[in-house]
């Protein structure tokens, strides 16, 4: 039976560690798709292709040969061989991926290629993003939008980042990179049949039970 669980949300939600812990309690595969934005972003960078340039990013993200696990077991994300599992989360990465995911180009090529992905796993799979419910799969059997207070969102990135940097560097990248990407998606709002969770006052645990309480449903 078909399960595709699209989640979405902006920068912070959660949506990474809740999407692949609701994966791996109903045994389904898991897509990161925000990692092949960033894939495409290193991919770019290493190929010396100007991000702003929108035929040469639409060009290289045709190009890229990208690998990317769909398991939750392991994370894995290599371009040409080269593992960039770890390297596509470096700063660098993500103060230039806007400019490559609002490329209209390259989207439809990235969108197409994790259609694909879903329909290798037969639809049995939790896509996380930010454009998920409405584009990528807006048929899927649950929808839902994680959302956080800025506040929220702004502590866990610090936490996640390992605490080094300012408030100010923290809330600076976050917003500005959400304000960019909501030029091309409109994550912050629910589309219709989309449902809510705001997880503000939640923790890790309590946002997966409540996300699987909306699959149940
Ligand atoms: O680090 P964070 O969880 O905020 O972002 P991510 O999920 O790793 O996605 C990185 C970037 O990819 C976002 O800032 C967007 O520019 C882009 N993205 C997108 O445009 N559409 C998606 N479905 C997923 C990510």
């Amino acid at each position: 039976k078909p399960l595709v669980i699209a989640i979405d949300g902006p920068s912070g939600s959660g949506k990474s560690s809740v999407s692949k812990e609701v994966a791996r309690r109903l045994k389904l595969a898991y897509l990161d798709t925000g990692a092949m934005y960033r894939a495409l972003t290193w991919y770019c960078l290493k190929t010396g292709v100007d991000l702003h340039d929108g035929a040469a990013v639409e060009q290289a993200s045709k190009a890229m040969p990208l690998e990317i696990s769909t398991s939750t077991a392991t994370e894995y994300v290599a371009v040409d061989g080269t593992d960039i599992t770890e390297e596509i989360r470096d700063p660098r990465i993500s103060s230039s991926v806007s400019a490559v995911a609002t490329t209209l180009g390259a989207r439809t090529e990235l969108i197409r290629r994790q259609r694909q992905l879903i329909d290798q796993h037969h639809h049995r799979m939790v896509v996380e993003g930010r454009d998920i419910t409405t584009v990528v799969a807006p048929a899927a059997e649950v929808r839902m939008l994680l959302t956080a207070s800025e506040e929220a969102r702004l502590r866990r990135r610090g936490i996640q980042l390992g605490g080094t940097q300012t408030k100010e560097q923290l809330a600076a990248q976050v917003i500005q990179r959400d304000a960019k990407d909501s030029t091309v998606v409109n994550f912050t709002q629910a589309a219709d049949g989309v449902v809510t969770l705001d997880s503000s006052d939640l923790d890790f645990e309590e946002t997966v039970d409540t996300a699987l309480a909306i699959v149940s449903k």
